[in-house]
């Protein structure tokens, strides 16, 4: 009974010994393990038989149980790390990375044209000494209209033309209130660019309701209108090159006296005449002036002491200029291929 019991061990060891080659998963050589190894497993059964055995036998099939033990769990555990080990490599194989393929390419963007052109317009002015000024989107009835001159039954101030948010505050329709946010914070000499969004209850081929405007002012003892001349024609000669000409027409605005809208020599056609400039030879580009003494008083500067001047001129419309733009919508309609080429 004793070498039958101690014959099925030994034979265990070749039957495990071959199952486990066979394994090809870590699962699979578990079953196995159990199989010979578990509560129920073989060599248990074989141990179960002990109470068959008399006294001196027992111990004899007890070491030979354990050595047999011993070395099923020798190969099991070693076909278990030559099994992850194998594993590791195939994941290795198949996650492999070549690393001489080209990256993906990440589309990048670029500045919107708008945001260009306002960037160009300011740096035109940082060598002439300006610095830069930013004001509120919402203003107050008195900083967008009242301190600039513009009386209350002024056409600008009638509800077409202006976004109320309430009876007093509004959406600024033009950068001129930073004119008198910026006096009321600092004294003269002032020489300030501020460019910003605003706002017209306007909405055509030529008109958006939001649009971006960049103000420009000097405020200094004998400012002139001659500096104004010569400020401007240096921008303009920057952002639309050399021996581009300038013309100044007399014109009104509540804020600035004299008051002027200046035009450039049409860039299309150089001044021949064509449809962008609708034959005139010229196209305007802002407006512009001697500050008014009124708009000094309303910011407690000394009109008989200081004088100074100011232009605004919409962004919109100098990056048309600029880039021979036909359609001012096309700057807000987000379309890439548009976009894509500034
Ligand atoms: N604020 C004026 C406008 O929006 C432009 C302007 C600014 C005119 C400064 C004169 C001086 O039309």
């Amino acid at each position: 009974m004793l070498n039958d019991l101690i014959d099925s061990l030994t034979a265990f060891k070749h039957e495990a010994e071959e199952a486990v080659l066979q394994a090809g998963s870590e699962q699979e050589l578990e079953g196995i393990r159990v199989a010979f190894l578990g509560k129920k497993g073989k060599v248990s059964d074989v141990l179960k038989k002990v109470g068959s055995l008399t006294n001196e036998e027992r111990p004899r099939l007890g070491q030979s149980a354990n050595e047999t033990k011993r070395f099923l769990e020798e190969i099991f555990s070693k076909r278990g790390a030559h099994l992850a080990l194998t594993l590791k490599e195939k994941k290795l194989q198949s996650e492999r990375v070549d690393l001489t393929l080209p990256g993906r390419r990440i589309p990048t963007g670029s500045l919107h044209p708008v945001t260009t052109v306002c960037e160009e317009i300011t740096k035109a002015f940082i060598p002439l000494g300006f610095t830069v000024e930013e004001g509120p989107d919402i203003e107050t009835d008195f900083y967008n209209f009242e301190a600039l001159n513009i009386p209350k039954d002024h056409p600008a101030r009638e509800m077409q033309d202006t976004f109320y948010l309430s009876e007093n505050f509004l959406l600024r329709t033009h950068t001129s209130p930073v004119q008198i946010r910026t006096m009321e914070k600092y004294s003269p000499p002032l020489r300030v660019l501020a460019p910003g969004t605003v706002y017209r209850c306007d909405s055509d081929v030529t008109h958006t309701p939001m649009f971006h405007q960049v103000e420009g002012f000097v405020v200094d003892k004998k400012v002139t209108f001659a500096q104004l001349k010569g400020v401007l024609t240096t921008f303009v000669e920057t952002i639309f090159g050399a021996g581009v000409q300038l013309r100044f027409r007399p014109s009104f605005f509540p804020f600035t006296e004299p008051s002027a809208e200046v035009d450039i020599q049409c860039v299309i056609c150089g001044g021949e005449g064509c449809r962008v400039c609708k034959s005139t030879g010229w196209l305007e580009i802002l407006g512009a002036g001697m500050i008014d003494p009124e708009v000094f008083k309303a910011v407690g500067y000394d009109p008989d002491v200081y004088s100074g001047f100011a232009f605004g001129m919409g962004v919109e419309r100098i990056a048309m200029l600029k880039y021979g733009i036909k359609d001012l919508r096309m700057f807000f309609e987000n379309d890439v291929r548009f976009l894509e080429q500034f």
